[in-house]
This record gives structure tokens, sequence and C-alpha cells, in this order.
């Protein structure tokens, strides 16, 4: 599955098409002589230059984060997200593209539903990408910042899917093909509210009615909106590392996480998610 979607990779330096060496390593090699090394757990890390100045999730919060997913919590939405995806992923090298897969949770669920499809996997964390590798060894898992153009084909992909990740719809009309889909879960508002009252500093995901529809039209023809309430009732130490695997994990150390909480022993509150699909339409040039 892997050479599937190698063959949709771009070089980010060049443009030129990568072949995937294996001699004494596995090496991602452009023809013009690029070439980015697979670090020991399996993923690439394709950013050249400086890096970006984005802070990226901590080995702590990404930990935090996999073991929240991990319990089940939010399998509702891990479903959704792979019954739509799953239309768009029904051929041999069909190809689905994880912008921001963090720890490849979602994009595990979509593959084992779409057993034929190849994957793509984006993240500027390594830490999450270490994970992920491991999770989805299947799919291309690369160290790469979403608001640089992305080392894809033009027209390769078949479904985009961003949960919770940033957006870039110029370069997700891009490489998606005609009569692809892009799959975007965010917060509703409302989104957790009980843990955002709970301790005053306890950020959660911006939970205010985006104009979705409107940033991506310029892109993208039509929408179909879900909305999915997910229940929860959580534990001490899983109202914490719901806490810390968000926005507060970024200023926060887990202990004055633990203090704002309390020692709060259960938590019930409700995850709202949209989750919106969009059909792309002639790309704007
Ligand atoms: C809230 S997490 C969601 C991860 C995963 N989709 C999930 O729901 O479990 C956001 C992810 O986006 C990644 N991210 C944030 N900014 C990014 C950027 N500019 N380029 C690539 N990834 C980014 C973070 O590293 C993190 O893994
Ligand atoms: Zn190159």
């Amino acid at each position: 599955m892997l050479p599937d979607a190698v063959a949709a990779l771009r070089c980010p330096v060049c443009s030129g098409t990568f072949v995937l060496d294996h001699q004494a390593q596995l090496t991602l090699k452009c023809p013009t002589g690029h070439a980015f090394d697979a670090a020991k757990q399996g993923y690439f890390n394709l950013l050249t230059g400086k890096g970006t100045v984005f802070e990226s999730d901590s080995a702590q919060m990404v930990a935090a984060r996999q073991r929240f997913l991990d319990a089940g919590h939010y399998a509702p939405l891990e479903e959704a997200v792979a019954g739509l995806a799953s239309d768009f992923l029904d051929r041999p090298g069909s190809l689905v593209l994880d912008a921001g897969t963090g720890t490849g949770h979602y994009l595990r669920t979509v593959l084992d539903a779409s057993p034929k499809a190849a994957a793509i996997g984006l993240d500027i964390s390594k830490f999450a990408l270490r994970r992920a590798a491991r999770l989805n060894p299947e799919a291309a898992n690369l160290v790469w910042d979403l608001w640089r153009p992305l080392p894809v084909a033009d027209d390769a992909v078949d479904v985009v899917m961003v949960v919770f990740a940033p957006r870039n719809p110029a370069e997700f009309a891009r490489v998606l093909r005609p009569g692809g889909t892009l799959i975007v879960v965010t917060p509703q508002p409302g989104h957790l509210a009980d843990l955002a009252s709970l301790g005053g500093m306890l950020k959660i995901e911006e939970g205010k009615a985006e104009r979705l529809a409107a940033t991506m039209s310029g892109y993208f023809t039509e929408a179909v909106e879900h909305t999915l309430d997910v229940p929860l009732v959580l534990s001490g130490s899983e109202i914490t590392d719901l806490a810390y695997m968000g926005p507060a994990g970024h200023h926060l150390r887990r202990e004055e996480i633990d203090a704002l909480l309390h020692g709060r022993a259960t938590l019930a509150t409700t995850a709202k998610f949209q989750l919106s699909a969009f059909t792309g339409g002639p790309r704007l040039s």
C-alpha cells in the first residue's frame, strides 16, 4: 500500500516524483537526487529549511490524546468519518490524505473500513507521527506544515480528511481529484462546555460557530453538514488527559491542570462535533 501513496507524493524541493529506495534504509528519492530517509519509527520528515515556527504538540500531549482516543470515547466520531469516507475509497489504489493526522487514530478507522485504500498522513509533530507510523505502517506518514504547498500531486487524492486540524482549502482543492470529497470535523458551540467551565483556564478547541462553508466556498461547491453529540462520563485522569491534549497543554503543565481540576473524580459532559463533507467543484485557477 505504501507504494500507492508514494506515487502521489511530490518532492518538496523540485516537485519531482519519488521512488522508495529500500537499500540500507528506507529512503524517498526524486530523480534530481533529493533524498529523505525514514526515521526509525517509519515516518519521513519532508520539511526542509528552517522549519516552521508553529508550536507542535509535545510528546506528553500526544500521549494524552492517544490514551483518550484509545479508550474509545470518540468512537462514534471515528465511525462517522469512516462511513463518509468509505464511499470514495472502494477501488484499489484510492487514496486518503489525513491532514493533521496526529496519532493516526482516525485514519486507522478509515483504513479498516476501506481496506483497498492507500493513505498519506501529514502532521507537523514528529511525536505524533512516531505513533501514527506504528499504528498505520501502510500509510506514508510525513512531517509537514499544512500551511505550505503540500508535497502531493494535483488531483491525486479521493478523500482529504481534517479532524480538528488546520485547513488549507487552496491546497486541499489542488490535491483532491474532481468528484473527491473533503471531510472536515470541527467543534460545535458548547463542545465540552462542562470541562471549560470547570477550570477557568482550561481552554478547549474553540466552539464558536465558524463560517467554515464561507472559507471553503472559493474552492468547493457544496457541503453536507452533520452534527454529532457524544455524551461522555470521564474519570479523574481522563478529565486531565482531555484537557491536556487540547490547547491548554501548550501553556500548562499536567500538574497545573490537575490543580485547576481540584481533584475532580468524575465529569459528565458532551462532545459536540460538526462533520462537513465538501465535494470539489471545478478547481479555480
Ligand atoms: C487537535 S490535533 C488533531 C489530531 C488528529 N486529527 C486527531 O483528531 O486526533 C491537531 C493536529 O494538527 C497538527 N498540526 C497543527 N498545526 C499544523 C500544521 N501547520 N501543519 C501540520 N500539522 C499541524 C498538530 O500537530 C496535531 O497533531
Ligand atoms: Zn527533488
